[in-house]
């Protein structure tokens, strides 16, 4: 029945308070669309603009990694100390409990193992189901002067084509091989044909010199890659100097679960990324759970 109540009427319209048009919290994403925004804002925290995601999807090609022989024992415990985890769709129909309600990011190339041309990949994972599994971004491997360099390009348009459809986010991962420097030349160069090409977020290495070239130069969000264990502090050094160097966030694996304590250091992390706590203190409260944890065993 209609509101005769004019008075009534007019307060509940809020006439006189005009409707706010907010922009968009991440680079390069204010023209997608809202299903493709909404999920980039699971992964990225609209509060800090930043991510600390646990990559173990190392399986994938090269088996069951130190750390991850029993993702169910390791990793499943660290679930709720990420922002969002990235995995392959076998771990996580297997292993990951769906009430453990973390964004996926979710590998979606493969092919080639550590006993081949690693650059020899395809698109592994059909993006419907990627839907089904209710992910929030995938992630590809792209590999900028590898020997399969041009399909690695292609199998990621065609997942941003497929994620365009369906308002799924793609994460390019920036591959680097054996004989290629690790330099921010190479990364600029890496990570903005990722952006150009379409990549809705870019993963790539920290490089000690000239790093804020690599974001600056890419106008979509970048997350530090990684890499092998190092000391946890010079790990959390380096996810500092990242997010200080413009990066939006971190990817780590190995230097959070095959720390001494995955727990306390992804916490550490997290600091690090979204409070801009210094790599010394966070050093100091990596090493205070630590100890507090040692004693509770
Ligand atoms: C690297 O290309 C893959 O994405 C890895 O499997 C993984 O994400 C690497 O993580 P991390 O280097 O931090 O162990």
């Amino acid at each position: 029945m209609p509101d005769t109540d004019a008075v009534k009427e007019a307060k509940q319209f809020h006439v006189d308070v005009p409707m706010k048009t907010p922009g968009f919290f991440l680079r390069g994403a204010g023209a997608l669309d809202w299903g493709m925004k909404n999920r980039l804002a699971r992964v990225f925290s609209p509060a800090s603009g930043r991510t600390v995601m646990l990559a173990v999807d190392h399986g994938y090609f090269q088996g069951p990694t130190t750390g991850l022989e029993r993702i169910d024992l390791n990793i499943v415990p660290l679930a709720p100390f990420a922002d969002a985890l990235m995995l392959t769709r076998g771990i996580l129909r297997t292993t990951i409990p769906p009430a453990v309600n973390k964004p996926i990011v979710m590998r979606a190339s493969g092919g080639p193992s550590i006993l081949k041309e690693l650059s020899n990949e395809e698109i592994a994972v059909d993006m419907e189901d990627a839907i089904r599994m209710n992910v929030s971004a995938v992630a590809i491997q792209v590999f900028i002067g590898g020997e399969f360099e041009t399909r690695s390009v292609h199998n990621m348009t065609r997942l941003v084509d497929q994620g365009m459809r369906y308002g799924i986010p793609v994460m390019a991962v920036t591959a680097v091989g054996r004989e290629m420097v690790r330099d921010a030349k190479y990364f600029r160069l890496a990570c903005r044909i990722c952006a150009e090409l379409g990549a809705h977020f870019v993963k790539t290495y920290y490089v000690a010199e000239d790093f804020e070239t690599v974001t600056a130069s890419c106008p979509v969000p970048i997350v530090m890659a990684g890499g092998k264990k190092i000391p946890e502090l010079n790990a959390l050094t380096m996810a500092y100097n990242a997010v200080q160097g413009g990066a939006s966030g971190v990817d780590m694996g190995r230097n959070i679960f095959q720390s001494d304590d995955p727990i306390a250091m992804i916490k550490a992390v997290s600091r690090v990324v979204h409070k801009d706590m210094k790599p010394a203190e966070a050093f100091d409260l990596y090493q205070t759970l630590r100890d507090k944890r040692k004693t509770q065993e």
